[in-house]
């Protein structure tokens, strides 16, 4: 088996949109033109991983100025990055992970998180990391815990899905 972990680029988008259909309520999956301008702002910030040359899981990021308090529209689902990525924030904020149903429960989608914080924090300066995740993602929250994040916010009935179910803010200082 052949697996790779590199920056995504622009045509890749048909195989990181089928991930992204395999791993969300079509309620709140993202369209290709918010991702393509995720990759095209900050390309190191959006990693695919490729097993036997099939996008298998993607990962994407955003630099943000740190705020104590964060003010919640900057999660929306289907903002535009460029609205709120700034090249010298010092908070990295991970927007989505997902791997194709196939593969979870090996450890990729914890091997694509640990590899798109590592590359992040060599190439710029951060000293915390941010993200939202929903109660019911069990795989998720166990990865994020894992590695030493911790909940500071709750926002009631976020997501769109079946469940209407509430946002986790999670932070971890670097
Ligand atoms: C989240 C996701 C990317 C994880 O990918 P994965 O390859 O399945 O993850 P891993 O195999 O690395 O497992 C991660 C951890 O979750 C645990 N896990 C897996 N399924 C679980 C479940 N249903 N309940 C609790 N823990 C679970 C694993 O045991 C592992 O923990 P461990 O390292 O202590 O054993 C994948 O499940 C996915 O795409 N889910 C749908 C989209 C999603 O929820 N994205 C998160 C957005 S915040």
């Amino acid at each position: 088996m052949k697996i790779s972990i590199r920056n995504a680029e622009k045509e890749d988008i048909e195989g990181i949109m089928c991930v992204e259909h395999d791993s969300f309520h079509s309620n709140i999956a993202e369209n290709a033109d918010t991702f393509l301008e995720r990759i095209e702002t900050l390309p190191n910030g959006f990693l695919v991983m490729e097993i036997n040359e099939e996008i298998a899981g993607y990962i994407s990021s955003e630099l943000w100025d740190y705020s104590e308090n964060i003010n919640i529209e900057k999660f929306k689902l289907g903002h535009s990055i460029t609205e709120t990525h700034k090249n010298d924030g010092k908070e990295l904020y991970i927007s989505s992970i997902g791997v194709l149903e196939k593969y979870r429960g090996r450890g990729y989608g914890n091997t694509l998180f640990s590899e798109l914080v590592s590359r992040i924090c060599s190439k710029y300066e951060i000293s915390s990391i941010v993200l939202i995740v929903s109660e019911n993602w069990h795989a998720a929250k166990r990865i994020y815990e894992k590695s030493g994040f911790h909940e500071i916010q709750i926002i009631k009935c976020f997501f769109d899905d079946d469940e209407k179910s509430d946002a986790i803010v999670m932070r971890k200082q670097i």
